[in-house]
């Protein structure tokens, strides 16, 4: 009897606390996903195609961009509480360089941003604006380099990108190996994403000599990576050899102990 109220005492203090703790909104549960999932047409697309999406992955969701309060169901579009709304085509610079300001700068100071006013393409064009997926050198095709010039020239940034691209590619695959065989790769990984991530922004500058010089800076570090990365297999290969040494010599030791006992029990 005694106990029962203390637990109810007990859970209605900690009842009481929980109230006040802050919301936790989790970029799934927004008012703004809420409301967007029962519109139609070009309203609710959004969200569908955001689900998908490398922003969504990275918990960056719909105010992220569009600003606005996720928690509150009246107010959530209010300019008052942040809502930018849609960017103009112009505008799209900005909007997205708010967060990945080094792409920002590049593109701008490129004969892609200086001819923005004049029709030139801007991130959405390139990239989406809800079904952003990672980039990749894929980026660079035909079907959407052609639409305002020739192939020729988008052709020759592919190619002189494409074999540090192969590289990173490479060392990725050896760092997620070497690390699900339990070596410590932490500070490696780091050291490659942030390498991942500069050199896939000079893309923005679309110029070729600039491109070229800064690759082979990109690649100097990255021969450091690999040779790290080649260490490590070594000593693998090397454990591997003194694994296999090992039960080389216990085979051995085993045939031998065989031929001692049979040559004893012949013996007797
Ligand atoms: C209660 C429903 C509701 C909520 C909550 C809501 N929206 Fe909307 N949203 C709409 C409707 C309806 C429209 C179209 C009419 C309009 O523009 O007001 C719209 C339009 C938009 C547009 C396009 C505006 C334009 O100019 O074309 C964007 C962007 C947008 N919402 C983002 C958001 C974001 C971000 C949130 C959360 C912070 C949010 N919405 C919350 C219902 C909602
Ligand atoms: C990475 C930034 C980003 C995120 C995240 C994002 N949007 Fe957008 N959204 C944009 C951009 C840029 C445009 C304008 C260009 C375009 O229409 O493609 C846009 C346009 C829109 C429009 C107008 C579409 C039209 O055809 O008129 C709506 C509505 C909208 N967004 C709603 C949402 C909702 C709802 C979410 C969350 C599920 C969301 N957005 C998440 C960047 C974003
Ligand atoms: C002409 C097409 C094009 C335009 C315009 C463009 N991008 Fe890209 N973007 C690419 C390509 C191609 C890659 C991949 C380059 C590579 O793999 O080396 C890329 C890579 C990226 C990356 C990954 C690299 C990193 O630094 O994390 C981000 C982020 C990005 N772009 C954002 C943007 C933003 C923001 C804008 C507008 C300011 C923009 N892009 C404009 C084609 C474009
Ligand atoms: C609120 C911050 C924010 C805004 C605004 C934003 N992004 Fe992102 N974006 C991120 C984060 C965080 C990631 C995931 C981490 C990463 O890969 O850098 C990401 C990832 C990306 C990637 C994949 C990068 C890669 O490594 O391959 C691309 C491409 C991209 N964003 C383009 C855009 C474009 C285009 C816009 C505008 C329509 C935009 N982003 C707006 C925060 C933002
Ligand atoms: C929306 C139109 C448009 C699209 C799409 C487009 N470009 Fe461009 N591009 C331009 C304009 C405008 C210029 C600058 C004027 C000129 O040199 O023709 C330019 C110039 C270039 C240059 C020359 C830069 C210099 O400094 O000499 C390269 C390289 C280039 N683009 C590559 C690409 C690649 C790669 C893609 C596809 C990922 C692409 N472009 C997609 C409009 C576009």
């Amino acid at each position: 009897m005694r106990w029962s109220i203390a637990i109810r005492r007990v859970l209605s203090v900690v009842g009481f606390a929980l109230l006040f703790l802050p919301v936790q909104v989790s970029a799934e549960e927004t008012v703004c996903i809420q409301c967007h999932s029962g519109q139609e047409g070009r309203l609710k697309a959004p969200v569908e195609q955001w689900r998908n999406s490398v922003h969504a992955a990275n918990g960056i969701s719909c105010n992220d961009c569009h600003g606005g309060d996720p928690t509150d169901f009246t107010m959530a579009m209010s300019p008052d509480r942040g809502f930018v709304g849609v960017p103009e085509y112009d505008e799209v610079p900005e909007f997205c360089g708010h967060c990945h300001l080094g792409v920002k700068e590049d593109y701008l100071g490129s004969a892609h941003g200086k001819a923005l006013e004049s029709g030139g393409p801007q991130c959405v064009l390139c990239h989406g604006s809800h079904g952003i997926q990672l980039a990749s050198i894929k980026l660079i095709n035909k079907e959407s380099c052609t639409r305002c010039h020739g192939y020729e020239r988008a052709i020759k940034v592919k190619q002189a990108i494409s074999s540090t691209e192969a590289t990173l590619t490479s060392l990725e695959e050896s760092v997620a190996s070497l690390h699900r065989l339990g070596f410590d790769m932490k500070r490696m990984k780091e050291n490659l994403f942030a390498q991942r991530n500069a050199f896939r922004q000079i893309f923005h500058t679309v110029e070729l000599d600039k491109i070229k010089r800064q690759k082979v800076k990109f690649d100097k570090e990255l021969a450091v990576i690999q040779g790290q990365v080649n260490t490590y297999e070594a000593e693998i290969s090397q454990r591997k050899l003194v694994g296999g040494g090992v039960a080389l010599l216990l085979l051995l030791g085993g045939g031998i102990a065989l031929l001692i006992r049979r040559s004893y029990h012949k013996e007797e």
